[in-house]
């Protein structure tokens, strides 16, 4: 992917599980594009919150920590203030304070405006979320809406971490809710989003078609942008 002066932006958007990071991560190798990993960021946020002994519903308190805050992701693990927290986030503490932090206008501004800044210093790149197609990169090339069955997504986190596949499906679905269900940027996917059910399909399949896609959509984009200076 290059000679394209507009960034090249695919947005992976879906529920927790559905594969979206084994997803992005293949899709922006064989792209040359790289990774961002929103939810990690929120993940980040929440680490530090619980580390500064903040409560997690305390809206003020949370979006001024968060703005001093400087986190960074960079080949596979995350620093906030240049505490290595790539283990604590996945951890039950953060994974339950989460989407508190992620209801959180504030946190929410902020954290988009430095993906947005993440992708433009790069010319582009594959970021996962819950917000990337509706509202972090409405423009991006691809829109992917990625998704499973529950259950299978609560398996695939009993196969990689351990547990109880009904315990882990009952909390993966509240989550959902939740995220779902805030005020702030819900999940949801936008009509223009390729909607992509992972249940029964191989990680390999789905990069092959979702790279297919990204190339398809830069033809056009490149037809449709002929001779205008951009
Ligand atoms: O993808 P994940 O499970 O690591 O995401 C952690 C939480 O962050 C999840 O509950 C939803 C939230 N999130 C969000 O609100 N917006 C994003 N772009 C990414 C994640």
């Amino acid at each position: 992917v290059s000679g394209s002066s507009v960034p090249v932006i695919v947005a992976i958007d879906g529920p927790a599980g559905a594969g979206k990071s084994t997803v992005s991560r293949s899709l922006a190798q064989r792209l040359g594009l790289g990774h961002l990993d929103t939810g990690a960021m929120y993940r980040a946020v929440t680490a530090a919150v619980l580390r500064a002994g903040i409560d997690p519903d305390d809206e003020r308190a949370v979006a001024d920590l968060c703005t001093n805050l400087r986190i960074v992701l960079e080949s596979g693990t995350v620093l906030v203030d240049g505490v290595d927290v790539t283990e604590e986030i996945r951890g039950p503490l953060v994974t339950a304070a989460v989407s508190a932090v992620a209801a959180n206008s504030a946190v929410r501004a902020d954290l988009v405006a430095r993906q947005r800044s993440w992708a433009v210093e790069r010319g582009g790149g594959v970021l996962e979320g819950r917000d990337i197609g509706s509202v972090v990169f409405p423009d991006a090339v691809l829109k992917v809406y990625l998704t499973a069955s529950a259950r299978t997504r609560a398996q695939r986190r009993v196969a990689e971490a351990g547990g109880d596949v009904e315990a882990i499906e009952r909390s993966i679905m509240e989550r959902d809710q939740r995220d779902a269900g805030r005020v702030d940027s819900p999940l949801r996917a936008t009509s223009d989003a390729v909607v992509v059910d992972s249940t029964q399909r191989s990680v390999d399949s789905i990069v092959d078609d979702l790279e297919a896609l990204v190339t398809t959509a830069l033809g056009a984009r490149a037809t449709t942008d002929g001779g205008l200076s951009r």
